[in-house]
């Protein structure tokens, strides 16, 4: 695991960034997965700069959404969908095309689902998995659990993830309890994996995935244990483990 502690969280977003175009650069066509939530806004607001004053060209990248809740349509303001087409899609120039996400609307969810890793095999699989973490260690929404699941599959989002992403509701009981998730096979089988985290609310399970030397269900986070190119980049704020 490469470990990167940056200042602040306007560095971590440049850092990050940096590194999300050095490979678009690198590989124009390049397959990438990109989770949502709040660390991931200035790393994209970054790109967007990127493209609009550096010419950062997005026009054959392939991007995936990690997950999406279920049953929020694209139309729905905190779809995931929509998250990526208001903060990236919109403002760069992808193929619309080139876009994926779990069709979360489909009647057999379970197809849906296995439709979505036929669709990331027939990419030739993920060159760069960008991911947050949430404050019980889920990756993806596989969150903390006795088994998890390899394939992407339909999750219950946890009592902790619902309250902690009951902030872009209105009310918590607007907060979705399924998401459609990249298992944590999938994320394994990413070839490049950067974790974002930013701010004290992420120290302690920051400080777990930095000292952990085991791997467990209960703790999805430490699966990233067994990957060979994992980079993790946090803010001071975020390296600063709370007791
Ligand atoms: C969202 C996702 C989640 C988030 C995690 C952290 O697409 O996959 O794993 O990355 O819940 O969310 P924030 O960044 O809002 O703290």
């Amino acid at each position: 695991m490469h470990v990167f502690i940056k200042k602040d969280y306007q560095e971590l977003s440049r850092a990050a960034a940096a590194m999300v175009a050095a490979a678009i650069r690198e590989r124009p066509d390049l397959v990438a997965a990109l989770p949502t939530g709040g660390t991931p806004v200035g790393m994209l607001r970054e790109l967007v700069r990127l493209h609009q004053t550096e010419g950062l060209d997005f026009s054959k990248a392939r991007i995936l959404n990690i997950d999406e809740y279920v049953p929020l349509g694209p139309d729905h303001p905190q779809s995931y969908y929509r998250y990526l087409q208001e903060f990236l899609y919109q403002n760069v120039n992808i193929n619309q095309t080139n876009t994926f996400v779990p069709d979360v609307r489909a009647a057999d969810l379970q197809a849906a689902c296995a439709a979505y890793d036929q669709r990331i095999a027939g990419l030739g699989g993920i060159d760069l998995m960008v991911l947050g973490i949430g404050g019980d260690g889920h990756i993806g929404f596989n969150e903390p659990a006795a088994e998890l699941s390899a394939d992407t599959h339909v999750a219950d989002l946890s009592a902790e993830t619902i309250r902690d992403n009951s902030r872009f509701f209105e009310t918590v009981a607007e907060v979705p309890r399924q998401a459609a998730t990249m298992g944590v096979g999938v994320i394994l089988q990413a070839r490049k994996i950067l974790l974002l985290a930013s701010g004290r609310s992420k120290g302690a399970v920051i400080n777990r995935l930095l000292t952990q030397r085991t791997v467990t269900p209960h703790f999805p986070a430490s699966l990233l244990l067994l990957h060979r190119d994992v980079t993790v980049m946090v803010d001071e704020a975020a390296a600063a483990a709370e007791i």
